[in-house]
């Protein structure tokens, strides 16, 4: 039975913003792109991602919103609307952001515990012990991932306006302001000002082919692409909400996000400890030796657990959207068997990395199963897929009008935007990804 009555929306235009901006930005900009940048030559690297990011990301970002706003519905009916037959387009999508909820939880629980460890100095002298410690215990590491859980699930059953906007309401403005703190009193320390210059200075002998697919695919991750997570938030815009100048918006706050966490943490000095544990061991080791440093720490997990919060919602929602309204749910039970199946992933994944270590497929454990699996399969194929829905199957007269009435995009632009999705779009990130798998099946 389909439920799509009183299906809720945002406010309005600042609200539809804030909360896109809080699913794009996450610990994709501020765990994830610092450390990949600093594996793949620095500057050079954030040329190649700032080029993904304008002529993949954003026309794809453009794209899904139109498809949620034209249509008004969950992301598998919204595809099968506007074309049938193609509702497993947006199965694809939740399916794929589900096994990214098993592992994001985790680190967001992550994030939860050294903001308490921090503002209760508890983490100590020796960071990487703390790390591998708390990582691959049993208990604490799931109590965190669970805490993170309920959160989530509180602000979802609060409904679309109650929960999501009011919470990206309060979130984003804080999240802005730590930011911008720890942006000014990361600069003002003079060591960490040379690091910074090495790191933004491109080095071009370390990006290899492997380092576009490294970019296109942290591009479509920062942005919330194809997971249907986009496609909800737009199919509750405002009528009158520009699709266009949204997705502009919403592009341009996550790259400021992405560039001030890199700044942050480079001028830190950390960039030679690079990898997943770049923000969790090198930076409260930087902290410790910093003026203050307990607060600081304090507010840059802080930072963390926020914009963890704000994305995870928008995974919740789409997939508690496909409960309510394709299953017939109401929308508290409909979050509670999303907020079951995220306790059951985020709890095999944390185990994965403790007590079930030994249970591996092609090397890898479940936590980066489902990382890599999501991001260097799903990601590039559903980039793919939806630029193939919107350029060449959506009735082209309809696309036409989505864009440029409702859209708010002019028509000089329209063209180039359809161009992008028709060709650029489908071409490009198709070549990346066959040389990418091929790449990545090598190191196996
Ligand atoms: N964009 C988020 C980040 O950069 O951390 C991650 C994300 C959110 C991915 C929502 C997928 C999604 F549906």
């Amino acid at each position: 039975m389909a439920n799509t009555e009183n299906r809720g929306g945002f406010g309005g235009k600042l609200a539809a913003i804030l909360a896109a901006a809080g699913s794009a930005i996450g610990l994709g900009n501020i765990w994830r792109f610092p450390y990949i940048t600093s594996e793949n030559g620095g500057g050079a690297f954030i040329l190649i991602y700032l080029g993904c990011i304008l002529f993949l990301g954003l026309p794809l970002l453009i794209a899904e919103f139109a498809v949620g706003h034209n249509t008004k519905k969950n992301p598998i009916d919204a595809f099968a609307t506007i074309k049938r037959g193609w509702g497993w387009l947006g199965a694809m999508g939740l399916i794929s952001v589900t096994l990214i909820m098993g592992y994001y939880f985790v680190i967001a629980g992550w994030t939860l515990n050294y903001t308490i460890a921090s503002a209760t100095d508890a983490i100590g002298s020796d960071f990487g012990g703390f790390f591998h410690n708390f990582t691959t215990g049993t208990w604490m590491p799931l109590i965190f991932a669970y805490l993170f859980i309920f959160a989530n699930h509180f602000i979802i059953t609060g409904g679309v306006q109650g929960g999501i906007e009011k919470a990206s309401k309060i979130m984003m403005p804080l999240l802005f302001a730590i930011l911008i703190a720890l942006a000014i009193y990361s600069l003002w320390m003079p060591a960490g000002r040379e690091a910074l210059a090495n790191v933004f200075t491109p080095d071009f002998s370390m990006v290899t082919g492997k380092s576009f697919l490294a970019a296109m695919g942290q591009a479509f991750f920062t942005l919330s692409i194809g997971m249907g997570a986009m496609l909800i938030y737009g199919s509750y815009f405002k009528d009158g909400t520009k699709i266009a100048g949204t997705a502009i918006s919403v592009v341009s706050l996550d790259t400021i996000v992405a560039l001030m966490a890199a700044v942050i943490i480079f001028s830190a000095g950390v960039e030679n400890e690079s990898g997943p544990q770049l923000a969790f061991v090198a930076m409260p080791k930087v902290f410790s030796t910093m003026p203050m440093g307990g607060v600081w720490s304090t507010l840059f997990f802080l930072l963390l657990g926020l914009a963890a919060l704000s994305s995870t919602i928008s995974m919740h929602e789409a997939v508690t959207s496909y409960f309510v309204e394709k299953r017939g749910m109401s929308r508290r039970k409909g979050a509670w068997v999303v907020t079951i199946i995220a306790l059951v992933l985020a709890t095999a994944a944390s185990l994965s990395l403790g007590d079930w270590s030994g249970f591996t497929i092609g090397g890898m454990n479940i936590f980066s199963l489902l990382d890599n699996f999501t991001s260097i399969v799903m990601l590039p194929l559903l980039g793919i897929l939806t630029a193939v829905f919107v350029g060449w199957i959506w009735k082209k007269e309809d696309m036409r009008k989505e864009l440029t009435a409702e859209g708010g995009v002019d028509k000089a632009t329209y063209p180039v935007i359809r161009f992008l999705l028709r060709y650029v779009c489908p071409v490009l990130v198709s070549v990346v990804f066959i040389f990418g798998i091929v790449d990545f099946i090598k190191t196996l």
